[in-house]
């Protein structure tokens, strides 16, 4: 079938099977390998983009239900300042450590900061419990998204 959706700021069509996971059309068809694949069953969250700005499993949603949708993924962190204010956040925190898991946390943390714009760590912290991190690297994860928000409320970027 043939899906019509904006990614990362553009205007895009595919044909595709409509049973394609979103990770696989990422990673495979469209060569955007920023969005990780970990557990593959919805339980890392290695694998979260944002749908209409909120975080979305790629391993557990379908190519079909993307159609007429914004997809936005961590390679589109130039267009959205949410990414951009967060990435920048984790290198500045040290953050990142083999960085396998830091685009679905990225992710996660823009949807926690699109629905809560003054979260306090508990917020944090809940709000990327679905995201897993192998290197444990959890402390200054939340410091981090808590840096991001302080530069987002002073100086929101678009
Ligand atoms: Fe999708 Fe783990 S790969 S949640
Ligand atoms: Fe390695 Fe999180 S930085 S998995």
């Amino acid at each position: 079938m043939e899906i019509r959706f904006v990614l990362n700021g553009k205007e895009t069509r595919l044909d595709t099977a409509p049973d394609r996971r979103v990770v696989d059309l990422l990673r495979e068809d469209l060569g955007l390998t920023g969005t990780k694949e970990g557990c593959g069953s919805g339980e890392c969250g290695a694998c979260a983009v944002l749908v209409n700005g909120e975080s979305r499993l790629g391993c557990l949603m379908l190519a079909a239900q993307l159609d007429g949708k914004t997809l936005t993924t961590i390679e589109g962190a130039a267009e959205d300042g949410r990414l951009r204010a967060l990435q920048e956040a984790f290198v500045r925190c040290g953050a990142v450590q083999c960085g396998f898991c830091s685009p679905g946390m990225i992710v996660a943390a823009a949807d926690l900061l699109g629905a809560d714009p003054d979260p306090g760590r508990e917020a944090i912290r809940e709000g990327l419990s679905g995201n897993l991190c192998r290197c444990t690297g959890y402390a200054k994860i939340v410091d981090a998204v808590q840096a991001a928000f302080e530069t987002l409320q002073g100086d929101p970027i678009p």
